[in-house]
């Protein structure tokens, strides 16, 4: 299966109760809750416009390829989320997801981009340092139930990482 048929827009609230099925899917120890895709949300619009969520869906229909988030605070942005489909995975979306949220962090004028991984989420970090992002230091039990230690990674402005496509 390729990514190429997959189209990018904006996730919307009618979206959270199939991105939930993928959230918990490929999240099956600490998935989102509903009420916390209702939380971020709220705030990818109006005055307090923080958040940047992008859908991934095949325009023949079917459930979500992929979602990804980004939170906004002033010159710095973390990366809330990204999953794609297991029978998306592999494909390039990731990447394609990726670029789309840093592509917002440059819109919204970010120097810095953050995200934590897990440290046994060695597909991720490969993704992630594929598009520049560097380790930082752990965080202890950042990762609950299950208490898993998280790495985190932060990217300097985009535009220093020519080869990240
Ligand atoms: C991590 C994740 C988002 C990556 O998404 P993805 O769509 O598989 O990522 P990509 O396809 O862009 O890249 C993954 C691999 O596919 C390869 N690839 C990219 N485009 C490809 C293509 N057209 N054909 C074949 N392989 C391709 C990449 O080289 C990469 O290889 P690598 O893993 O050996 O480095 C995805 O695996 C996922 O959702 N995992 C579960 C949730 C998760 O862990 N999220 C991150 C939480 S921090």
């Amino acid at each position: 299966m390729t990514g190429s048929a997959v189209t990018l827009r904006a996730m919307r609230w009618w979206d959270i109760e199939p991105v939930l099925a993928l959230e918990r899917e490929v999240f099956p120890e600490d998935a989102w809750t509903p009420g916390m895709f209702w939380s971020e949300l709220a705030l990818t619009a109006g005055p307090r416009r923080s958040r940047h969520y992008v859908l991934a869906e095949d325009p023949a229909g079917g459930s979500p390829a992929g979602y990804a988030g980004l939170a906004v605070a002033g010159d710095q942005a973390d990366v809330q989320s990204i999953a794609v489909a297991p029978n998306r995975q592999g494909t390039g979306l990731g990447a394609r997801l990726l670029t789309d949220l840093l592509s917002a962090a440059g819109a919204a004028g970010c120097g810095e981009v953050f995200l934590e991984v897990r440290v046994d989420n060695a597909r991720a970090q490969r993704l992630y340092t594929r598009f520049g992002f560097e380790p930082l230091g752990i965080r202890r039990g950042y990762y609950q139930p299950g208490n898993h230690d998280a790495l985190v990674m932060r990217r300097s402005a985009p535009g220093d990482h020519p080869d990240e496509s």
